[in-house]
């Protein structure tokens, strides 16, 4: 007997006909086409899936859009800023995946601006026709004390770190109706701990609320909304936090987390596998919360 039957077909008969005629698939061919299908589904669990990462032309969001192409999504990959560095490595980021397999595009939008956001959903649509996966990742806020923020510095921080994730998501609900779809915040610790010269982590604290409104107003839906607290990553904003932290720089590597190891766990709450998490926040800070307490009077 030696060869099972799998290994006896031409390759061709997998490539054409186990997708056109499974009626006529001898039995055991069957039971081998679901193991592959099986591994396939444990491999890239986000196949045939279409999401979306909110500035994803560097940092973290490059990362996260890398981890879900690899997974089997078609990945928009977003940024902001017209011509320059950040549009380059978002074309650059598109056309990696699309030579990885991927169906890739990169838009442009300013999430911030609601305009900007209809149109980036409408050419989503035009494009796929739906959406099952949304990664709120994009932020920018100025980095000052609050009492010295100007008007500017706050229309900044709330149009773009909380009516834009909002704008997004109110766009992105239409193009998931009727399937599984995923929704996951990016966070900071500046939502529970102050941190100085971060308003940002104001924004971060009501979007948190918001990850678990949200998931309450679609729990009826198959649409799962969670949010990913990270802890410190070493992305371009790091340069500028070391004006502000001048400590940082003398931190240990092991306060920072791994970017990904943070685009892990988001790959994850995009998965059905993780269809029973609904509203949570997830640390991921390699542990730095914890060290934190046993630094302290307390610890
Ligand atoms: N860095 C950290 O230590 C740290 C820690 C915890 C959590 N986080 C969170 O992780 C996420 C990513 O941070 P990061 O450090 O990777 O950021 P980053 O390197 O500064 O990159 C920010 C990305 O967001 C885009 N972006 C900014 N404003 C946008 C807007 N209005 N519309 C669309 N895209 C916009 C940027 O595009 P352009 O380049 O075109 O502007 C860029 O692609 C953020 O939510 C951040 O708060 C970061």
């Amino acid at each position: 007997m030696g060869r099972s039957l799998a290994t006896a077909l031409p390759l061709d008969f997998f490539v054409d006909r186990h997708l056109t005629e499974p009626a006529r698939w001898p039995v055991g061919l069957t039971a081998q086409k679901a193991t592959i299908d099986a591994r396939e589904a444990r491999m890239q669990p986000c196949r045939g899936r279409v999401a979306l990462v909110t500035g994803s032309s560097r940092g973290l969001g490059r990362v996260i859009a890398r981890r879900l192409s690899e997974a089997g999504a078609d990945v928009v990959v977003n940024y902001r800023k017209v011509g320059g560095r950040s549009e380059a490595q978002a074309r650059a980021l598109a056309k990696e995946l699309v030579e990885r397999g991927s169906r890739a595009v990169a838009i442009q939008a300013d999430i911030s601006q609601k305009e900007s956001v209809t149109a980036m959903f409408q050419q989503i649509a035009a494009e796929h026709g739906r959406l099952d996966i949304l990664v709120l990742n994009a932020a920018r806020a100025p980095f000052k004390r609050v009492d010295e923020l100007l008007t500017r510095d706050l229309l900044e921080l709330i149009e773009t770190n909380y009516l834009g994730n909002i704008y997004c998501m109110q766009q992105a609900l239409p193009l998931m109706r009727g399937r599984p779809g995923h929704v996951v915040f990016i966070s900071s610790l500046g939502s529970r701990f102050v941190l100085p010269s971060y308003p940002l982590g104001s924004m971060k604290a009501a979007m948190e609320s918001l990850v678990k409104q949200w998931a309450a107003e679609l729990q009826d839906r198959q649409i799962t909304v969670n949010g990913v607290t990270a802890g410190l990553l070493k992305t371009d904003s790091l340069m500028v936090l070391r004006q502000y932290w001048p400590g940082v720089g003398r931190l240990p590597a092991s306060a920072f987390v791994e970017l990904d190891d943070v685009a892990a766990v988001v790959r994850f709450l995009c998965t059905d596998a993780a269809r029973g998490i609904r509203g949570q926040n997830i640390v991921v800070d390699n542990g730095l919360c914890n060290d934190i307490l046993h630094g302290s009077p307390a610890g």
